[in-house]
């Protein structure tokens, strides 16, 4: 027995950036982000805070459930930085649905969500939780450098939910971490020990664009294949590819040789970016709320981000 997802939610900030917006300051253009990533535009934080998007979604995700605040396990919140390090922003949703509930935050960065995943199995399986809320959140706008144009022009901003109930429905999960700092983000901010002798290092992400792309074809290719065989099924038997959206070429290669169908692969790049933990929350959200699945279809979540953290989730949907 382990959970199923019983409730979706996402909320994304009302600006929309577009690639010709970012043309009018950085020296790049649609056609260069367009065909090098899939990206057209991303929706970014301006007047939002990011702790009121990630309760607006895990209030969608309950709604959708039906369940209430205080009836939730437990609640975990996927993130690589929430609007304040403490309380954890998984606290502060928990403040906001009347729950007392355990509730921390997860930095596996853009594969948080699956990690989230695993630790709800977890304390299921421990019978330590029946109904936990996984929250995800993420304000890529407040942590990348708007001057370097290889690296903010990937990203966006969003936050999204799920609800997930003992039950039948994920059949695998696989985590995964190479250490690396191919992409980095120093945590200084603020800093004014009189005891540091840390020089201080630039605060916004710092990324090695050619070596994370190489990592994420191998990485993404690996955990499908063993989130499948754990699961006992093929590629080929996945119903619905929901893959971190952080380029269309990415995705393209890492699925390449398993020749499943387009219109199989889910996406939603073109118009949200790189939201980091909360790009596939928000795509199973956009995708459940289309209707595109249908009971018993199977799903494969699979990501890979900063860290380096990669995963593979493989759940039945299981609902009308
Ligand atoms: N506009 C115009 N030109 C640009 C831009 C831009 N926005 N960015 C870079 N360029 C230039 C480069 O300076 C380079 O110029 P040069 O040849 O004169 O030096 C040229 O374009 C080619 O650059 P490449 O890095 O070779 O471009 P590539 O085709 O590899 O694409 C990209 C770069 C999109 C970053 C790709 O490597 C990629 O997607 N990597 C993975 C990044 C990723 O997924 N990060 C997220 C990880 S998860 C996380 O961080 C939470």
């Amino acid at each position: 027995m382990s959970f199923y997802i019983a409730g979706t939610g996402s909320v994304l900030p009302e600006k929309v950036v577009s690639n010709d917006d970012l043309a009018q300051f950085l020296d790049t253009s649609d056609e260069w982000i367009f065909t090098r990533t899939g990206i057209r535009r991303r929706h970014v934080l301006t007047g939002e805070r990011l702790d009121d998007l990630a309760v607006a979604a895990a209030e969608q995700a309950l709604s959708d459930a039906g369940v209430k605040g205080e009836e939730v396990d437990l609640i975990l919140c996927a993130t690589m930085r929430g609007d304040f390090y403490t309380p954890s922003l998984a606290c502060t949703v928990g403040g906001a649905i009347g729950s007392h509930a355990p509730a921390f935050d997860v930095n596996a960065a853009c594969v948080g969500v699956l990690y989230c995943m695993e630790i709800a199995d977890s304390f299921i399986a421990a019978g330590k939780a029946e109904t936990v809320l996984i929250v995800s959140a993420e304000a890529m706008s407040k942590l990348v450098d708007w001057t370097d144009r290889a690296s903010c022009v990937l990203f966006g901003d969003g936050a999204g939910a799920m609800v997930v109930r003992k039950g039948e429905g994920r059949l695998s999960g696989v985590l995964r971490s190479d250490p690396s700092f191919a992409i980095h983000m120093p945590n200084l901010e603020g800093i004014n020990s009189p005891y540091n002798q840390v020089p201080q290092e630039k605060l916004a992400m710092v990324m090695d664009g050619g070596e994370v792309y190489k990592f994420a074809v191998n990485a993404m290719g690996h955990r499908i294949e063993e989130a499948c065989a754990a699961a006992g099924i093929a590629p080929a038997d996945v119903d619905w590819y929901l893959p971190h959206q952080a380029n269309v070429r990415i995705i393209d290669a890492s699925l390449k040789k398993y020749r499943i169908p387009k219109e199989r692969v889910l996406l939603n790049i073109s118009e949200c970016g790189n939201m980091s933990a909360t790009s596939v929350m928000v795509l199973l959200d956009q995708y459940a709320k289309k209707g595109t699945f249908r009971r018993g279809d199977k799903l494969l979540f699979v990501a890979f981000g900063g860290g380096l953290t990669s995963g593979a989730v493989v759940s039945v949907w299981n609902r009308d």
